[in-house]
């Protein structure tokens, strides 16, 4: 699909303070689903096969942190917009970026706007396909508003062929009645794009509107313009904060849609939130009151929630997560946690690991079938399978200084209210009695008791290789 495609480069206008936000924040950046804007446009083109490589980003208003935010999205490129004189002016910044790259990648623009967070790439490859086989001067995208206020206007002929486009400052009474309107995406014709863009004029209030391209390429070759229909829906721009929480209400639900209908049930979509980067198996269960936040991943037969927030987090088949948040960390599979547990990040919970109410778990890797039942913490922690994590149980891992790591082996059982005092290393099936400081390293198969812990007892270590018990609660 995308070998057609190979010709065309991507503009994306984001230089824009968006005024109408009343907000210090840049428009784009303002989060859609718990992303900025941006990225959803971003996303929409990448998907189209047009590379980052091959999308020039116009920055302008807080340009700085807008860059540093797409930046860590891909390779892209960016043009500086100093003074924000309009649309055409934006792309007017990007040219010289653009005619930089190899012709035979840039035989058509496409061009869009960063405020823009609902457009579907299937509706940018169609816009890029139709321009292929008809190749007009011009293509863009026209939708039929109810409410078209704010938008500028298809001005069509009698005949109904494309004229220009007004901008609703500019309309007259009448021409206020029109219902089409420019959506705001386009797909250029490159060799006219370089010749036509410094022929843009100032309107009275000094902005170089790109929309009048599409009027200049009508006057001068006629039936030069196609203007498309697209869904209403997906061209909604984002000019205020009443707007925002529109769209993010409509991509939210178009999101659980898709996710109901790959096999995924949502208990309640009134207040399940999942980010359109998350993937998610047939058989997935989400509970009410769920966020899924960045890029989530959740195998088939697991149920998140109520109650849930994941951010980045990797969750295997059949676990069971509630009233829980996890962050950044891996779940193998039949894992379960909560209610009221903390996954904070860079953690790994290997198969059947059970975490059950107030267990904090941070930068530990947790063995196969281990538990820890209540109220704990383990930072830093290397813990082998089988192990008994007790209720209470702390790994004091920071001595103010420095994080220092915690080796726990297979199948020890750790006492209730046990301290470890860390860096400290407790050998396989060790044990420490209820209330123990354990302030030095602990053999293996030996247990300690006391403040500071001391031996007591040593066992014969158990050689069998088993796997830990895999059986859970239900
Ligand atoms: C624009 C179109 C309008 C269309 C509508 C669709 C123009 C002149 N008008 O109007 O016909 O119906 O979008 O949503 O193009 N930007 C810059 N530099 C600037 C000005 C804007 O980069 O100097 C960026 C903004 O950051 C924004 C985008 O361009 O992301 C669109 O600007 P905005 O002011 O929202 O245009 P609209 O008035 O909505
Ligand atoms: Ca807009």
């Amino acid at each position: 699909m995308t070998q057609q495609f190979e010709g065309t480069a991507a503009v994306i206008l984001a230089a824009g303070k968006g005024t109408r936000m009343k907000s210090r924040l840049s428009k784009v950046l303002h989060p859609v689903l718990g992303e900025p804007m941006l990225f959803h446009a971003l996303r929409a083109i990448a998907q189209t096969g047009i590379p980052p490589e091959r999308t020039v980003v116009v920055v302008g208003y807080q340009g700085g942190q807008v860059r540093q935010a797409v930046a860590e999205r891909g390779k892209y490129l960016f043009a500086e917009q100093t003074e924000q004189l309009g649309t055409g002016h934006a792309l007017m910044m990007a040219a010289p970026l653009l005619r930089q790259l190899p012709s035979d990648q840039t035989q058509q623009v496409m061009l869009m706007y960063g405020d823009n967070a609902l457009i579907r790439s299937d509706t940018l490859l169609n816009l890029l396909n139709s321009h292929h086989q008809k190749s007009p001067l011009i293509t863009l995208a026209s939708a039929n508003l109810i409410d078209p206020t704010g938008y500028g206007r298809i001005i069509r002929d009698q005949g109904g062929n494309f004229q220009h486009i007004i901008e609703q400052l500019d309309l007259s009474p009448a021409q206020k009645l029109i219902s089409e309107i420019n959506a705001g995406v386009y797909v250029y014709q490159a060799g006219w794009l370089w010749e036509a863009l410094p022929k843009i004029k100032k309107s009275p209030k000094g902005e170089y509107y790109l929309t009048d391209l599409a009027g200049l390429s009508e006057e001068t070759c006629p039936g030069s313009v196609q203007a498309k229909l697209i869904e209403a829906e997906e061209m909604l721009g984002i000019n205020d904060l009443v707007q925002l929480a529109e769209v993010s209400q409509i991509l939210r639900q178009r999101i659980l849609r898709e996710w109901m209908l790959a096999g995924v049930t949502i208990s309640d979509p009134a207040s399940t939130f999942i980010s359109a980067e998350s993937q998610l198996e047939p058989d997935v269960v989400i509970e009410a009151n769920t966020h899924l936040r960045g890029q989530c991943r959740v195998g088939a037969g697991s149920v998140i929630g109520p109650n849930t927030i994941l951010t980045n987090a990797r969750i295997g088949q059949d676990c069971r997560v509630l009233t829980s948040a996890i962050e950044n960390s891996t779940l193998e599979d039949r894992v379960e946690i909560g209610p009221f547990s903390h996954i904070r990040p860079g953690s790994h919970l290997e198969n059947g690991v059970h975490l059950g109410n107030f267990a904090e778990v941070s930068r530990s890797r947790l063995g196969q079938g281990t538990k820890q039942g209540h109220f704990s913490f383990l930072g830093d922690a290397t813990v082998g399978p089988g192990v008994n994590v007790g209720a209470g149980t702390i790994t004091a891992n920071y001595d103010g200084q420095t994080k220092n790591k915690t080796f726990i082996g297979a199948r020890v059982f750790l006492g209730c209210d046990t301290i470890l005092r860390a860096p400290l290393s407790v050998g396989e099936e060790a044990r420490t009695g209820a209330g123990s400081v354990v302030t030095r390293n602990v053999e293996p198969g030996v247990t300690v008791v006391g403040m500071p812990a001391r031996p007591i007892r040593r066992r014969a270590v158990t050689k069998s290789q088993e796997p830990a018990s895999e059986e859970t609660k239900q």
